[in-house]
């Protein structure tokens, strides 16, 4: 009855509940808050001033009550002790250490604090919310914190709103997404840099006290020279299986930065949001600022619990139908680049058929008929078929796709304009350049501006006029090539607007973009692309369904980045191509290509017949384990970095079924053969399985006994030498529960 009562009253009248907090707060009271995840609780309490501090980060507590003695356990007060643990630092006044939000009010006053209102909690998509409201008490100046917390799959995304009623604009000079702090331990952080065909290159240090930034200023594709990803590893060195780690990125797709500052007390302070460099924001009164999400998941058994809970966490709340399917491909860009014509592009579609994949995607070369795209230095932004090379259009291609029992898939790159184009001629204004200065070009290219509501238009008008002359198209490439130089705006001087809302602004339009884009054709399938640096990030994957991390499809490359890419993202979201970059054979291209969303781009008509025949049972073969890939639990089993192999393996919900994939990474003819067996992970142990090769090539048998069985027990403890060795470069293994 009690509870009932708390409950109704909870449902018609939440704001007496947000009230009470106040209250509280009003009169002195501390007030405790904790985020709470199933292995983690976040601990924040207002202290005397009434001024909100993180004060624990640990295992969370059986009987809530008991949080609000933690604090006192710590001498947090003590001189400059309490200055480094605000949950979101304001600037100019009591605290100087870095700020997480720095504004000059209407007045030009810089002066801001912060301090606790009111909280309240809501069960939102599966999630607990807790928003909490803090305000200056000199302006009326307020944000709300979010934390928006997957209790189960212990993830936690958290963004800031920013609101004032002053009299004019206020100036958000800075405005973090995220201001984390974590007491007591040692800390080490891992971090990615990258640039064209050498993506995700890992690092892994001890911070020290100072500040280590990472950050990006290239205005889109962030991953090129710095990934928005981390981990951070409690104590030691990240590892798989042991220990405190969170792991995540800044879903952001511009700039951004992530502060990690070790303070005097051996704290860490993690700061993170879009970055503030030439990002000045003018906010009008009463409108609402939000920042972008840090999303991250934590574990406390490694790494590899992290990825999972992460993994799971975004195929059901985050990628587009994450938890659907995909369609296994053939592109044509390594086959033709942009020497193609219709007939050319009709004869692959038999190719696409003959291997057995779903869809045949054409790529760059398609458009531009004043200019046309024979090269990379023109065209960009006349996106009309070109009359030579496809006489009859796009619609005759889907359907003689469809005749040959495919699907078919087009490529775009629609933010971009070639200096060569007609949109060019007509439509500098649209053009982000500064106008006094020589362009500078990245692939001989430019970006349009997408901070302008027509050029908006613009780009949703090249997806929909795709979509409803050729209602049958099945597939979207969303390229993505060049850095933002000479950043300047003319649209926003003729508004009257701040130049340095551009990188802002220009991200805030993208999404507007695909939002509108996503209303009308929901669920059609898109990649996220950027050759260099890739371009994955969970605000653009709400919108797309899977993204190309790296041009570079070297296979034995791609094992590094793959392992790399696979603490973040689960291998739905991943489209690995066959390409023929590299030296290995083409059973080892398709084996690592097989650890994500498989597509080909090839020639296949000139493959050997048992290079051919391999192929083909190669996709057959990925058609019976790919559920497993898409929607399995990845285990990473043997590190490539700290090994002459690599293992992975994904196991599905039931634990009846898994894959592994053995590779060996190093050629030395010194090694001889894996000599030890290699322990699976995520088997049931009471369970029963087989083990049987698969992707065998053409000719070849397997030395592993299909018959045998083991009980989940003995293949986890003891394990299976999958026999890896200079004649057996890629082993794919079926582990099956026995009927
Ligand atoms: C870069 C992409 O990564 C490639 O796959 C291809 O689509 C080219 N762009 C086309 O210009």
């Amino acid at each position: 009855m009690k509870k009932n009562t708390i409950k109704f009253f909870k449902q018609k009248f939440p704001f007496i509940i947000v009230f009470l907090f106040g209250f509280i707060s009003l009169f002195g009271q501390t007030v405790t808050i904790p985020i709470e995840t199933q292995d983690q609780v976040i601990l924040l309490q207002t202290d005397s001033e009434n001024r909100l501090r993180t004060v624990y980060f640990g295992e969370p507590l059986k009987n809530e009550k008991e949080y609000a003695a933690i604090a006192e356990l710590y001498s947090l007060d003590d001189a400059n002790k309490g200055i480094f643990n605000s949950v979101y630092t304001p600037a100019g006044t009591w605290n100087l250490t870095e700020p997480a939000i720095q504004v000059k009010h209407a007045d030009g006053n810089s002066s801001l604090e912060l301090k606790y209102v009111s909280h309240k909690r809501e069960e939102i998509d599966g999630a607990t919310l807790t928003s909490i409201l803090l305000k200056d008490p000199i302006y009326p100046f307020k944000v709300t914190l979010f934390y928006k917390v997957w209790k189960n799959n212990n993830v936690i995304e958290q963004w800031t709103e920013i609101q004032h009623s002053e009299k004019k604009p206020v100036l958000l000079e800075k405005y973090a997404s995220s201001n984390l702090y974590f007491s007591d331990r040692d800390f080490y952080l891992t971090t990615y840099a990258g640039e064209w065909a050498k993506e995700m290159q890992s690092v892994e240090t001890k911070l020290q006290r100072g500040t280590r930034t990472v950050d990006s200023k290239l205005g889109t594709r962030a991953m090129l020279l710095q990934s928005p990803n981390f981990i951070i590893s409690f104590d030691h060195e990240a590892s798989e299986n042991e220990g405190t780690v969170i792991l995540g990125q800044l879903a952001w797709s511009g700039n951004f930065k992530h502060e990690f500052e070790i303070d005097p007390y051996d704290n860490l302070r993690f700061i993170s949001g879009i970055n503030p460099f030439e990002s000045e924001y003018s906010l009008k009164p009463n409108k609402t600022f939000k920042t972008a999400s840090l999303i991250y998941a934590l574990s406390n058994n490694g790494t590899g619990e992290a990825s999972r809970n992460l993994h799971s966490w975004a195929r059901k709340y985050r990628v587009l139908d994450g938890e659907g399917e995909r369609l296994t491909l053939l592109n044509n860009w390594e086959a033709t680049y942009f020497d193609f014509n219709e007939n050319k592009i009709t004869e692959l579609f038999k190719d696409a058929k003959d291997i057995g994949v779903d869809l045949f995607l054409l790529d760059d070369g398609w458009f531009g008929n004043k200019y046309p795209r024979n090269n990379d230095k023109t065209s960009l932004g006349d996106w009309q078929e070109n009359v030579k090379k496809l006489p009859h259009g796009v619609g005759y291609l889907v359907k003689e796709a469809q005749k040959e029992g495919v699907k078919f898939g087009i490529w775009i790159e629609p933010e971009m304009v070639s200096p060569k184009s007609e949109l060019y001629e007509k439509h500098l204004d649209w053009v982000i350049r500064q106008p006094e200065r020589p362009e500078v070009y990245y692939r001989n290219q430019l970006v349009l501006d997408m901070s302008n509501p027509e050029v908006q238009d613009f780009v949703y008008g090249i997806v929909d006029n795709l979509f409803t002359e050729n209602p049958d198209l099945a597939f979207i490439k969303w390229d993505c090539n060049s850095v933002i130089y000479n950043a300047h705006s003319e649209y926003l001087d003729k508004k009257g607007l701040p130049q340095s809302h551009l990188y802002v602004e220009y991200v805030q339009g993208l999404y507007n973009v695909l939002e509108r884009i996503r209303k009308k054709y929901p669920k059609v399938p898109m990649m996220l692309c950027s050759g260099g640096g890739g371009r994955g990030d969970y605000e653009l994957l709400k919108y797309f369904t899977e993204f190309w991390p790296s041009d570079d499809t070297e296979p034995i490359e791609r094992i590094y980045m793959q392992w790399d890419y696979s603490y973040f993202f689960p291998s739905i979201a991943i489209d690995n191509h066959v390409t023929d970059w590299g030296k290995q054979p083409i059973k080892f291209r398709t084996d690592v290509a097989s650890m994500g969303k498989l597509g080909f781009d090839i020639v296949a008509s000139e493959l050997s017949p048992n290079d051919l025949q391999f192929v083909k049972e190669a996709v057959a073969n990925y058609d019976s384990f790919k559920d497993l890939v898409w929607h399995g639990d990845l285990y990473r089993l043997v590190n490539p970095y700290k090994n002459d192999f690599s293992s992975l393996m994904y196991v599905d919900q039931d634990k009846s079924k898994a894959i592994v994939f053995n590779y060996l990474v190093n050629y030395r003819q010194r090694l001889s053969t894996t000599e030890h067996p290699i322990k699976l992970d995520g088997l049931n142990p009471n369970k029963n399985y087989t083990v049987q090769e698969v992707n065998l090539y053409p000719g070849t048998t397997s030395p592993i006994n299909s018959e045998k069985v083991y009980s989940g027990d003995f293949l986890m403890k003891v394990g299976l030498n999958s026999i890896v060795n200079l004649q057996r470069t890629s082993v794919v293994l079926e582990v099956k529960e026995r009927e």
